[in-house]
């Protein structure tokens, strides 16, 4: 397999999309909810990921796509090629703000991740990863990681988690605020997985993301250093929801040992 045709057909692709985006803020927007009030899709996220879809099965029609709208196949073991592709991160963040979104594309292979990218729409920014070749942003090495402490770190939280909940012990959260230099919450997962490999946070949680938003993100992650499982410490499952932590490899177990306890 060419993984560098692979993935100059990949950039190509997310490029494309990324324009069919940007263009649509001139065109109407079909908005529907989904699981609940706040879960929205709008008629854009769909038309991205069916491009996505008609694309790749163009270049070969034996590869898998597992994308969150569904267009793709239906995904029950991860043996051979599967792209693993959320068309916007942050759906909320692109009808009201139109900016804060991501398109993330994962490539595994028999469950080993071997491309990753994480594309900001509007700041035209471009994070991608060959497995074993590094991480570039807009093609551009990125460095791995530098060491720092919990005490220096910024941390990407969502503040739900502070209050008492059913989940995890908001009081060692809490404690986590009080310990760290700052929080920020951007509502993308894949942004916050693209500030935190790019050392601008140090480390993101959350208590329930599915494998398209994280995908591309863990293969990036894997290039320059930052250690991806979830809330338990164990690998995250690509075939169901899970909780998941991103962080710096210099706090990731003392977040996990000291201000992580799940219900
Ligand atoms: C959501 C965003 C959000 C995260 C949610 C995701 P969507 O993705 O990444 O930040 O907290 O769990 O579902 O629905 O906008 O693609
Ligand atoms: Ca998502
Ligand atoms: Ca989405």
């Amino acid at each position: 397999m060419d993984l560098q045709k692979i993935n100059e057909f990949a950039i190509k692709l997310i490029y494309d999309a990324g324009e069919q985006i940007r263009e649509s803020f001139s065109k109407e927007l079909i908005i529907e909810t989904k699981t609940d009030a706040n879960d929205l899709v709008t008629n854009i996220d769909c038309q991205i990921e069916q491009f996505f879809v008609k694309k790749i099965k163009e270049l070969d029609p034996s590869h898998k796509i597992m994308g969150e709208e569904g267009l793709g196949d239906k995904i029950v073991t991860l043996d051979g090629p599967i792209w693993i592709i959320d068309p916007i991160d942050g759906t909320m963040n692109f009808i009201k703000q139109h900016r804060n979104f991501m398109i993330t594309v994962g490539f595994f292979v028999d469950g080993v991740g071997k491309l990753g990218y994480l594309y900001d729409v509007m700041r035209n920014e471009l994070i991608y990863a060959i497995r074993g070749e590094g991480a570039y942003i807009d093609h551009h090495p990125i460095r791995k990681l530098e060491p720092l402490t919990i005490e220096e770190a910024i941390i990407g939280i969502n503040s739900s988690w502070v209050i008492q909940n059913g989940k995890i012990n908001h009081e060692k959260i809490a404690n986590l605020i009080r310990t760290v230099r700052g929080t920020r919450s951007y509502g993308s997962a894949a942004m916050e997985i693209a500030l935190v490999v790019t050392g601008k946070l140090d480390a993101y949680l959350s208590m329930r993301l599915a494998p398209w938003d994280i995908g591309g993100g863990m293969v990036i992650a894997q290039e320059v250093g930052a250690v991806v499982t979830n809330l338990k410490g164990e690998p995250f499952n690509l075939l169901s929801n899970d909780t998941f932590l991103i962080a710096n490899p210099s706090i990731h177990q003392k977040l996990l040992d000291e201000f992580i306890e799940l219900k």
